[in-house]
């Protein structure tokens, strides 16, 4: 490990997700069918967001946890299109909300397009998940959906009503990304669990096992934002403190040094802007307390507590996959 980032390579996504990739195919053509309009924005904009080549683990996840129960139906597909939409809904939003004018290596949809159009397609991919999932005959999985979905926006409400506020505690921090990222990871598992008719406790499970591996994911995400080569990650780095958002990392640097750092992160997030100065400090205090390790730490405590929730399922390729998943998660540099 250097000073901020790690040097092995990550695991191959693509080869943990071979066992399913045919249905990944299927998912992207759905992405297509389902942008269709007669509104030319409307498919303009989706193909440009499909194209941008998002990593798709949320399907694949849902895709995944199907199979481990032997599903091979069509319904998962058209579910896993339905996880995808609303995590790019989520996405096109959130940039607008945190002024992030890149994604996927390219520029975000509003900064292409505009605050007006944003919103709406956001709103549209929503409202349009949620027509997809009605095609399928189960009140139950749409009531899911819902659930996890209200529980998103309402994470990122309550990080806008903490946005700023340097003294935020871990618990809280958590709170936060159990809602805005875990409960939709741990919606797509335990959708394919039911899907897979496997039984409550596998079902629950599964769900367990979804949101230790969301809730790891996101503290991850939150690390890349200080370690990442920009490059590679394909969205800018330092946005998060900049935006006045306190991660882990800033929220163990606290802890450690209420001197200089806390009177550094008070001057960036009050002034929301971060001379090249600033970041170069910051990331110097980071290694210095050694908090960017402390915060890996509990993300592998997660990714490694989302591999116990799967001890009760017998040894096959796909509970091999998706016990490498943690793995990735931890690895990942995009
Ligand atoms: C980004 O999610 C938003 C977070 C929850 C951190 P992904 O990292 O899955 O984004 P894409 O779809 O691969 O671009
Ligand atoms: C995740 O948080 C966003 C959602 C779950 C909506 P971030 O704001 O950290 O995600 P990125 O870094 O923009 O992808
Ligand atoms: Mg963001
Ligand atoms: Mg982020």
């Amino acid at each position: 490990m250097t000073a901020l980032s790690r040097t092995s390579a990550p695991p191959d996504l693509a080869q943990i997700f071979e066992p399913i990739q045919q249905d990944l195919e299927t998912v992207e053509q759905q992405f297509v069918r389902h942008i269709e309009s007669r509104v030319e924005l409307i498919p303009e904009i989706g193909r440009y967001i499909q194209n941008g080549g998002g990593k798709r683990v949320r399907p694949a996840l849902l895709l995944m946890c199907a199979r481990l129960g032997g599903y091979r139906g069509e319904r998962a597909t058209v579910y896993a299109s339905v996880v995808e939409f609303i995590h790019t809904a989520t996405l096109v939003h959130d940039d607008m909300i945190d002024d992030s004018v890149i994604r996927r290596g390219r520029q975000s949809v509003h900064s292409r397009w505009g605050n007006d159009i944003t919103v709406l397609l956001g709103d549209y991919l929503y409202i349009k998940s949620m027509g997809m999932a009605l095609t399928v005959d189960s009140l139950e999985l749409v009531r899911l959906l819902c659930d996890v979905t209200r529980r998103m926006i309402e994470g990122e409400l309550f990080q806008l009503t903490k946005t700023g506020d340097i003294d935020i505690t871990e618990e809280d921090h958590l709170e936060i990304i159990r809602r805005k990222t875990a409960y939709l990871f741990g919606g797509c598992a335990q959708i394919g669990g039911i899907l897979g008719d496997l039984s409550e406790d596998q079902q629950l499970a599964l769900r367990d096992y979804g949101v230790n591996l969301g809730i790891a994911f996101q503290v991850v995400d939150d690390l890349l934002d200080y370690t990442a080569d920009e490059e590679v990650l394909g969205k800018p780095v330092g946005g998060d403190v900049r935006e006045g958002k306190m991660t882990l990392p800033a929220i163990y640097l606290l802890e450690k040094d209420g001197g200089r750092a806390r009177a550094l992160l008070e001057g960036i997030v009050r002034d929301r802007t971060i001379s090249p100065d600033s970041w170069r400090a910051l990331r110097g205090l980071l290694i210095e307390h050694r908090v960017i390790d402390r915060a890996y730490e509990k993300a592998a405590g997660f990714a490694a507590e989302a591999k116990r929730c799967l001890g009760q399922f017998p040894p096959t390729p796909e509970l091999e996959a998706l016990l490498a998943l943690p793995d990735y998660v931890l690895a990942r540099d995009r």
